[in-house]
């Protein structure tokens, strides 16, 4: 549907049903515990981005930095499915001081026919998925890592490559920020409600996608102590992995916005490049580890989203988890029509 239309002409549809579905592509976009904390308004001639307050983590993300972030992931994905339609677009971030829930208004230019890269990566919104299983022995070469910088500075974010040297930092980084979040009642309440649903859900993580604790250089949330994942995690043990940080020089909603749209950017390029991924962000919400990750960065600014990459161990693919149904997530302004 999407693939064939833009080649119809700008005609053939009204406007308002090409941003629904960029609204609903949107839907694919990576979201913090799969929270999807985002509502689309669809007008006439411009889509609005807002944050949904009842999928926010009150305890693990109070400042709503990943809520933020992850609606960063999905602006990234609807500005995809417009430019794969004809239609590039200019975006207003937080465009009203009075309503913070607005994050962002797209507002679409002049038709002009999609070029091959936009075919390519709508395709790869559709098959993304974050693999939590351990990567194999094989490397992440310099061109791929150069590659996935490319991608983060076009929205002016900095990609700092872990060195060997600060690894065993961010492993011990990584076991304290789980420590804390389970240490605390609201912050482990709520990472039980959001992970271990049952495989179909449409929000929060099912079973079959997390993988149970796994000898590793660098660990990975553990969601629970009690509740393993289902998934098998395979015959790799990350030796392969790097880690990277997303940085930039501010901290604010803007620039987590902004991240998001870089974190989208990074993980579609990776996986074209055939690498895995899976966000690493307890690191960066619990704020004494979010410190330490500023020593990793040699203080030069603040980290956005740690990143695990790697080369799958074996092929077996990646599950994926589910998503809301479009009436839950869109709204449609009839008035404007
Ligand atoms: C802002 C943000 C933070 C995330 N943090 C983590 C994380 O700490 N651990 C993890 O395993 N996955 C993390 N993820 C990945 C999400 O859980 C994942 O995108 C979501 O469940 C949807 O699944 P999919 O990416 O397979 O489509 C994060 C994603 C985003 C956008």
């Amino acid at each position: 549907m999407m693939q064939t239309s833009a080649l119809h002409g700008p005609r053939t549809r009204p406007l308002q049903a090409v941003l629904d579905e960029a609204a609903a592509a949107a839907l694919r976009a990576p979201s913090v515990l799969n929270t999807q904390p985002w509502r689309w308004i669809v007008h006439e001639r411009s889509l609005d981005l807002r944050a949904d307050p009842t999928r926010r983590l009150t305890a693990l993300d109070p400042e709503g930095r990943m809520l933020t972030v992850s609606c960063g992931a999905a602006l990234d994905h609807a500005l995809i499915a417009l430019r794969v339609e004809g239609y590039p677009a200019r975006v207003e971030l937080l465009p009203d001081p009075h309503d913070p829930e607005l994050l962002a208004t797209i507002h679409p230019a002049a038709y002009r026919p999609a070029a091959a890269e936009d075919y390519w990566r709508y395709q790869t919104t559709l098959r993304r998925h974050t693999d939590r299983r351990p990567f194999g022995p094989d490397p992440v070469t310099e061109d791929q890592i150069a590659g996935l910088a490319r991608a983060a500075f076009a929205h002016g974010v900095h990609l700092h490559v872990v060195e060997t040297h600060q690894v065993p930092v961010l492993a011990a980084v990584a076991a304290s920020a789980a420590r804390t979040e389970l240490a605390d009642p609201a912050e482990r309440a709520e990472l039980n409600r959001w992970a271990h649903r049952e495989p179909g859900a449409a929000t929060g993580l099912p079973v079959d996608v997390t993988v149970p604790g796994t000898p590793r250089p660098v660990p990975l949330r553990p969601y629970a102590e009690d509740v393993e994942g289902r998934l098998e995690a395979g015959p790799g043990d990350d030796s392969g992995a790097r880690y990277l940080i997303l940085w930039g020089h501010q901290d604010g909603r803007r620039a987590w916005l902004r991240a998001g749209q870089a974190l989208s950017a990074v993980l579609l390029t990776a996986a074209e490049l055939g690498l895995g991924t899976s966000p690493m962000t307890d690191l960066v919400e619990v704020a004494s580890t979010r410190l330490v990750l500023r020593r990793l960065l040699y203080w030069q600014g603040h980290p956005y989203v740690v990143l695990r990459i790697g080369v799958a161990a074996a092929d077996l693919g990646v599950p994926g988890a589910h998503r809301l149904a479009h009436d839950e997530v869109v709204d449609v302004d009839r008035t404007s029509s």
